[in-house]
């Protein structure tokens, strides 16, 4: 039994979340930076920073009042009292990444608590147990982000490894490449969606790379160089295309999952990271015959603190705490060698 408040600010997003026994949310306060960055394309890393600072002390407030948490030095808004404190600790933007660490940090030493540092993919995979069922190890991750795309065996909590990575591009990264192609808004993601609605997906013949059965590795920059050059011979249709890319870009990771399922033998799959809200993967996915397929809610598929108060639970059950002068690493491996 745990109650945990966590923080994440490693890009674009600040949340702050209560989270009970890493699978009940009290609370999962989100402020998103998309219209910020929007101008530009993409996150800019200082503006980033600078709006963390802005929303991180209206959010704790906000975290604090709609869970009914008693802390110190306040008047109480309810009865529950928290166990720990957990911050990203990377990968991520370094400036981002510190206005989250220190205002954590800054909590479990005023308030008196441990803290727990969290790896933003574990957090990612602990997304799975915010839904229903929640998944049990073993189990095969697909993770996929603006950063990430990887297959990841979890062989129990906190044990895990890759089995396939990007040889360039993450699967996030292009989806939002090639949207600024097609001159559609950033992020990329979601753009890509709502424009292939209306579109054939068989329209233009796509590459689907690494689809060899031994090739442990996905590959992203080929298909967004051949949405380029069709672009260039000119006279795309804006809705086809991306419908033909997203088609393509989701035909590599089932195939690889697919691959890799077979090989492990496991039969249970976590998807998980900002691309796990694409409608087309989640269907794909869910069609895979005998795999029990488990996927956040949409609401804790982008980055989100409820995931990192998920994970911060479990390394809490296994005694994970860390010191408060822990320093985030903006480029936090998975796996600590
Ligand atoms: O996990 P996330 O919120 O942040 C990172 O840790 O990177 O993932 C963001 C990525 C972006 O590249 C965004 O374009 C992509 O997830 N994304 C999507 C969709 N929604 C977000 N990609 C495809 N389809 C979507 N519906
Ligand atoms: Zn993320």
């Amino acid at each position: 039994m745990s109650v945990i408040l966590a923080i994440e600010s490693s890009c674009d997003e600040t949340g702050v979340a209560v989270v009970r026994d890493g699978r009940e949310v009290l609370c999962n306060a989100l402020a998103t930076q998309i219209d910020l960055h929007k101008a530009f394309g993409g996150v800019v890393p200082e503006l980033a920073s600078r709006q963390h600072t802005r929303v991180i002390t209206q959010l704790v407030e906000q975290a604090v009042q709609e869970a009914g948490l008693n802390v110190p030095g306040r008047p109480p808004a309810g009865d529950l009292k928290l166990d720990a404190i957990a911050a990203t600790n990377g990968p991520g933007l370094m400036g981002a990444l510190l206005v989250g660490s220190c205002f954590a940090r800054s909590l479990a030493l005023a308030w008196q608590l441990p803290f727990i540092p969290v790896q933003h993919i574990e957090g990612h995979l602990f997304s799975a147990f915010l839904g229903d069922p929640p998944p049990e190890f073993p189990f095969l991750a697909l993770v996929v982000s603006g950063g990430h795309t990887q297959l990841i065996n979890c062989r129990a909590a906190h044990d895990y490894e890759i089995l396939a990575t990007t040889r360039d591009d993450a699967v996030g990264e292009s989806f939002d490449k090639v949207a600024r192609l097609l001159n559609l808004p950033y992020p990329g993601g979601p753009s890509i969606q709502r424009a292939a609605e209306g579109g054939n997906p068989n329209a233009y013949d796509l590459p689907r790379s690494m689809r060899g059965k031994d090739t442990m590795a996905f590959s992203y920059s080929g298909l967004k160089t051949a949405v380029l050059y069709t672009l260039q011979a000119g006279d795309a249709n804006t809705a086809d295309l991306a419908a033909s890319f997203q088609e393509a870009a989701i035909d590599i990771l089932v195939i690889k999952t697919r691959q890799v399922l077979k090989q492990t033998g496991l039969n249970r799959l976590v998807l998980a990271g900002g691309v796990a809200a694409n409608r087309l993967l989640r269907e794909r996915l869910s069609e895979l015959p005998g795999i029990s397929v488990h996927m956040p809610p949409f609401a804790y598929c982008m980055d989100n603190a409820a995931m990192i108060a998920s994970a911060a639970d479990s390394l809490l059950a296994h005694g994970r705490t860390s010191g408060l002068d822990t320093v985030p690493d903006p480029s936090l491996p998975l796996i600590l060698k």
